[in-house]
Formats: structure tokens, C-alpha cells, sequence
């Protein structure tokens, strides 16, 4: 038995990043293909054709049609750098800093990251599943039909394998950020947190998570330190991330491209020579907008990055401090306006590009044949109201795995 289709007809248009060779830079970035009165079939969970309504093929077997009468379709949206696995919140840190209270002050005076580590642990494996599922659903509304996330809140053993457990299990691609902080039992000490998270988490965090992640800043992990970390983790076969020059330039970026990492995420400090090193590198740079606007702080060089031809993602950075936001239209907005991407660059940067930050640049992120079946339907008449519309209820349906949501 052929399996199931799903006809979305009547397209007012299809947009799609042309380039196929993820990670796209330079002007492949900003190709992309627009297809007026279009059709997407999905024939299971794969694409099976995109195009003109005027050459759609004759179809057979059953077939669920959609009418796409107002709508664009793009391909589903990937978050590849996001915090779900939190319990609690930080509203209170938000309305302090909102009176004038910085993150990092706080994070100074035991708020910040451990208060979420507080909460996290506190919430064990049932409240941990709750909330990612909870945050899951969030993202879906607005888009994201693929979704990575960190643990990096509970840093001690049992919650940090409840995280990625929680993640994996949500259908998410799991990140083993266990070089978050160094969590209040070490007392700052944070080369014997590392030497027990190498040795009593990382082989089993090695068997659920497909990355690792550090944060190399002041007040978290130096270079040595997350060296060391991505090394271990290298060895047990984990593909590297890192945040980086979030707040001081502190030596990210030349540590990803020596060692080969996927990407160097944050950026806000990146000043012309990491734009120069990271563009003559194969790491990605993964710009999220979202939390240099949720901390009231500069944005990362966008398009000083894509025009010295780096290859960028963009993300959320979706977590309860730094971006409380799980919106990637409107970090593709922030792209337009604060970075100056072109919304086909913001389009490329958090769908084929963000998928190769994910390993799976060869299967998400466009619609064309032979990709999964995943497809944001946007309720617009032009597909850039993906950025143009600030804020606005965009996404009027999404498509996962062939499945209308
Ligand atoms: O990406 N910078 C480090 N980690 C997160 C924020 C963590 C938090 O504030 O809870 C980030 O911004
Ligand atoms: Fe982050």
C-alpha cells in the first residue's frame, strides 16, 4: 500500500532556500526559489513534489487536499538552539532588570542560571517532561517543526540525563550543555565540576545527546576549561557547540574552528577579526536576536558576518533569563531590522542552515523532493511577511512529518 498524501493546493506562494549545499553563505544565502499559485504534495512523511498548480502531476490512491487559497508555504522552521528543559521561572530577575538590575549581576549574586538550577532539579523527571512538552507546543504554534534544546540546569547527574531524556523523548534533538555554570555545591571551583561531569555524566549524556555544548565567559567556563570539556566530549563522539562572546570576546571562536565545532552561537561581542576567522571557517554562526533584545544589549555583527561570507543560522535561544521567546518569525523580524539579513537570509539562516547546525542539512529545511515532510503555511499573501509581520499571528498552520497540525 502507497503511503498517505497530503495536497496543499492553491498556494498564493511556495518560497524555499534555493542552495542545496548547507551551510549556505555568500548570496546562496539570499537565493531563494518563490513559486506563485503553487502546490506542496507530501507523500508520507517525505516531500514528493513542489510547483506550479498548472503542473501538478495526476495523483492516485488517497489524498487529503488543504486549500492554500491565502496562504504561503515555507519549509517548517528549525530552532537549533533553544533552553526547554527548565522548571520554574525568572520572572522576578525580569522585573529587577527591568528597574535597572543587569544579568549579570544577578547571575553574580546566585540568581540567574542557579535559580533555574534550583527550580530544575526541583522539578524531577514528570515536572522536566511536563514543561518541555508545554514549551514544545509553544514552538509548534509559531513555526518550529524541528527543535533542539540544552539541558544544562540541573548540572548534576539524575537531572541532567532527565533533561536529555525529556528532550529526546519530545521528539527534540537533545544538546549536553553540562558546562552551563559551575552549580553552587562546587563553590566556584569549576575545574572539580568538571571532573565529575566528564567522568560521571558524560558516558551516559554520550548515549542520548547527538551535541555538546559549553559556555565559555567570565563568571562561567574560561578557554582551558571548555577545551577540555569539548575535547572529552569530542571523544565520545558528541558533535561540539559553544556560547561564545556573549558578553567579552574570550577566545570562541578561535577554539570552534581548531577544534572543528558545529557552531558559535551568541556573538553580541564579536568584534572584526572573530568575523573575519569565523567567515574563513566551516563553523556556523548562530545569531540570536531574541536575547541580545531581551537583555537590553547589542546585537551580534549579522551582516557584517554574512558579507565577509560566513555561514549563519538563526535562533531563539529560547530559556526563562536571557529569552523568554520561542518565536523564530520574530527573531527572522529582528534579522530584518536590527541586523539587516534579508528575509530570504533570515529564511535560509533558520531552516537549511540552522538544520546543518543539527546534522541534517540533507533532509530539513526546504521544500523540494525527497526532504521530510515539514511545512510552515504562513496566513499571508507574500511569504517575507515571515519577518515583515512583527509580533503578528503569522503561522496559520504547520505540517510535521506529513502530518496537518
Ligand atoms: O544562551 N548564556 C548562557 N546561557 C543562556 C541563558 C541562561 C539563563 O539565563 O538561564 C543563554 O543566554
Ligand atoms: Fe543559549
Amino acid at each position: 500500500m502507497s503511503a498517505p498524501q497530503l495536497l496543499v493546493r492553491d498556494l498564493a506562494q511556495l518560497a524555499t532556500p534555493a542552495g542545496r549545499d548547507a551551510p549556505l553563505r555568500g548570496a546562496d544565502l539570499g537565493a531563494v526559489e518563490v513559486v506563485e499559485d503553487a502546490f506542496v504534495l507530501c507523500s508520507g512523511d517525505t516531500i514528493a513534489a513542489v510547483g506550479r498548480m498548472r503542473d501538478l502531476p495526476a495523483l492516485d490512491g488517497p489524498t487529503v487536499e488543504v486549500d492554500g487559497r491565502g496562504l504561503c508555504a515555507t519549509p517548517g522552521l528549525v530552532d537549533c538552539h533553544t533552553h526547554a528543559a527548565f522548571g520554574g521561572d525568572r520572572v522576578d530577575e525580569f522585573s529587577l532588570r527591568a528597574g535597572g538590575a543587569s544579568y549579570e549581576e544577578l547571575h553574580a549574586r546566585g540568581g540567574g542560571i542557579a535559580s533555574t538550577v534550583r527550580a530544575t532539579r526541583a522539578a524531577g523527571e514528570d515536572g522536566l517532561r511536563a514543561a518541555v512538552a508545554r514549551h514544545r507546543g509553544w514552538m509548534l504554534r509559531h513555526g518550529t517543526t524541528t527543535f533542539e534544546s540544552k539541558s544544562g540546569y540541573g548540572l548534576d547527574r539524575d537531572t541532567e540525563l532527565a533533561s536529555l531524556r525529556a528532550i529526546r523523548d519530545a521528539g527534540g534533538v537533545p544538546t549536553w550543555l553540562g558546562a552551563h555554570s559551575v552549580p553552587p555545591e562546587y563553590g566556584g571551583d569549576a575545574d572539580a565540576y568538571l571532573d565529575f561531569a566528564l567522568t560521571e555524566v558524560l558516558p551516559d549524556a554520550a548515549a542520548i545527546a547527538v551535541a555538546a555544548d559549553v559556555f565559555l565567559e567570565r563568571g562561567a567556563f574560561d578557554a582551558a576549561q571548555a577545551r577540555r570539556y569539548l575535547e572529552a566530549c569530542r571523544d565520545a563522539g558528541l558533535a561540539l557547540r559553544l556560547h561564545g562572546d556573549q558578553f567579552t570576546e574570550s577566545g570562541a571562536i578561535p577554539l570552534a574552528v581548531e577544534l572543528g565545532a558545529r557552531s558559535v552561537d551568541h556573538l553580541e561581542a564579536t568584534g572584526p577579526d572573530g568575523v573575519r576567522a569565523l567567515a574563513s571557517s566551516d563553523v556556523v554562526g548562530v545569531l540570536l536576536p531574541a536575547s541580545a533584545l531581551f537583555l537590553g544589549r547589542s546585537m551580534p555583527p549579522g551582516r557584517a558576518l554574512v558579507d565577509a561570507g560566513a555561514a549563519v543560522a538563526l535562533a531563539t535561544d529560547f530559556n526563562p533569563g536571557s529569552a523568554f521567546c520561542e518565536s523564530l518569525p520574530l527573531c527572522c523580524s529582528l534579522a530584518a531590522t536590527q541586523l539587516k539579513l534579508a528575509p530570504a537570509e533570515a529564511l535560509a539562516a533558520c531552516t537549511v542552515n540552522a538544520a546543518h547546525v543539527l546534522g541534517a542539512g540533507g533532509r530539513l529545511g526546504r521544500l523540494a523532493p525527497g526532504y521530510r515532510a515539514d511545512v510552515v503555511l504562513l496566513d499571508a499573501p507574500d511569504w517575507r511577511y515571515l519577518a515583515y509581520h512583527l509580533a503578528g499571528d503569522v503561522v496559520a498552520r504547520t505540517i510535521v512529518d506529513g502530518e496537518l497540525r
